[in-house]
C-alpha cells in the first residue's frame, strides 16, 4: 500500500506518521478480521492527503459527493492503510440509536447491553462508517454527539458512559442531489472535517481500469473516453447524471469479459440506467461512435 501512495505522488512525511500510527495503537487480535481486504484501491493524491492528515489529526471526516466517486472504497482504505477494524453502518430514514449505540438484551437472566456498532468500534478504536449520513434522522445521530466532539464520550442510559478508545474514528458519506436526502444539521457537520470527493481524473481513471480488468491496453483509452463524453454531456446539462456511472461501467467490462456482446453490456450497465428516452438515444449515441460494430467482446481482452 505505501508503494501505491508514495507512486501516486501521496508525501513520504504523512505515511511515515501513519506508520507512527499503527505502531503506536495495537489492535486486539480478536478484531483483526475487521480490517478490510480491498477489492478496489482509491486514486487521488490530494484526497488521500487530506483524509490521512485529518485522521492523524483526531479529526472525524465527512465525504461528500456525487454517486461512485469512491466514498467507502475510500473509507476502506483509510482502514487497511491504518490497520483498524471497520464497522460500516448503513443509515435510513428508520435507523435510531439503538441501531448505532445498542440496545437491552437478557443474558444469563440479566439485563445487558447488546453493542450497536459505534459501541464496538469505541471500544475497539475502530474506524465506524456513517454510509448516506444525510438519509437519517437528527435524532438518531443527535445521540452521538458528544462521541463526535472533543469529549469523545458515548453516553448509554442504563450503563456507563464510554470513553472512545483514542484510535477511534468517525467517517460519514454523504451523497449530494438525491432525493430523499436532507442538508445536515450544522451542529452535526462542524463536528466533521469536509472532504469534496472529487470525480477521478483521465489518467487515474485509465490506471484503475488497467489494474481491475484485463482490457487490451489500447481498448482501456476507449472506455476513458466513454466516461469522460458521458461526463461532458452530463456538464452540459445534455443529460442527466443517471448514465455516469463508474460502478455501471466497471461492471459491463466483466459482462463483455464473459462473453456478453458489448452493446449488450453497456446497455445493462449504463445506457438503461437513463430511463428517458431522449437521453437514452444520446448515450446511445456516444457507446455506438466509439464502439464500431465490427468489434467483439472477445478481441478486448489479454490472453
Ligand atoms: N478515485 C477513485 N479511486 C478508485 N475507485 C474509484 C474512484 N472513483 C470511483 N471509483 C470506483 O467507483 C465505484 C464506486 O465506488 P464507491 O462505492 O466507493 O462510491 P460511492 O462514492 O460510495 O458511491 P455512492 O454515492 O453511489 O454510494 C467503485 O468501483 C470504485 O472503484
Ligand atoms: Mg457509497
Amino acid at each position: 500500500m505505501k508503494e501505491f501512495l508514495l507512486k501516486q505522488g501521496v508525501s513520504e512525511n504523512l505515511l511515515d506518521e501513519v506508520e507512527k500510527f499503527t505502531k503506536f495503537y495495537d489492535l486486539d487480535k480478536n478484531y483483526e478480521y475487521r480490517i478490510p481486504h480491498l477489492k478496489y484501491k482509491y486514486y487521488g493524491k490530494e484526497t488521500w492527503e487530506k483524509a490521512i492528515a485529518a485522521i492523524l489529526s483526531g479529526s472525524h471526516i465527512l465525504l461528500s459527493g456525487p454517486k461512485a466517486t469512491g466514498k467507502n472504497v475510500l473509507a476502506e482504505n483509510l482502514a487497511f492503510l491504518f490497520k483498524r477494524p471497520l464497522w460500516t453502518i448503513s443509515l435510513n430514514i428508520s435507523s435510531d440509536p439503538a441501531s448505532l449505540i445498542g440496545s437491552d438484551t437478557f443474558k444469563n437472566n440479566e439485563v445487558v447491553l447488546k453493542k450497536g456498532p459505534v459501541y464496538e468500534a469505541g471500544l475497539a478504536g475502530g474506524f465506524a462508517v456513517f454510509d448516506e449520513i444525510n438519509m437519517a434522522k437528527n435524532e438518531a445521530l443527535s445521540v452521538v454527539h458528544s462521541a463526535l466532539d472533543y469529549r469523545r464520550v458515548l453516553d448509554v442510559s442504563g450503563y456507563d458512559r464510554l470513553n472512545l478508545h483514542e484510535a477511534t474514528r468517525f467517517i460519514a458519506t454523504m451523497n449530494y442531489g438525491y432525493i430523499g436526502t436532507r442538508d445536515l444539521n450544522e451542529a452535526l457537520v462542524s463536528r466533521f472535517l469536509v472532504i469534496d470527493m472529487p470525480t477521478i481524473t483521465d489518467s487515474d481513471l485509465k490506471k484503475l481500469i488497467l489494474e481491475n480488468t484485463n482490457l487490451r491496453e489500447d481498448y482501456v483509452d476507449l472506455f476513458v473516453r466513454l466516461f469522460l463524453d458521458l461526463q461532458e454531456k452530463s456538464l452540459n446539462s445534455e443529460i442527466s447524471s443517471k448514465a455516469i456511472d463508474l460502478r455501471g461501467m466497471l461492471a459491463a467490462i466483466d459482462l463483455m469479459e464473459h462473453g456478453l456482446s458489448i452493446k449488450s453490456s453497456l446497455e445493462l450497465g449504463i445506457a438503461d440506467k437513463t430511463f428517458d428516452s431522449y437521453e437514452k438515444e444520446i448515450v446511445e449515441d456516444i457507446i455506438d461512435t466509439l464502439f464500431k460494430s465490427g468489434i467483439k467482446s472477445g478481441d478486448l481482452f489479454v490472453g
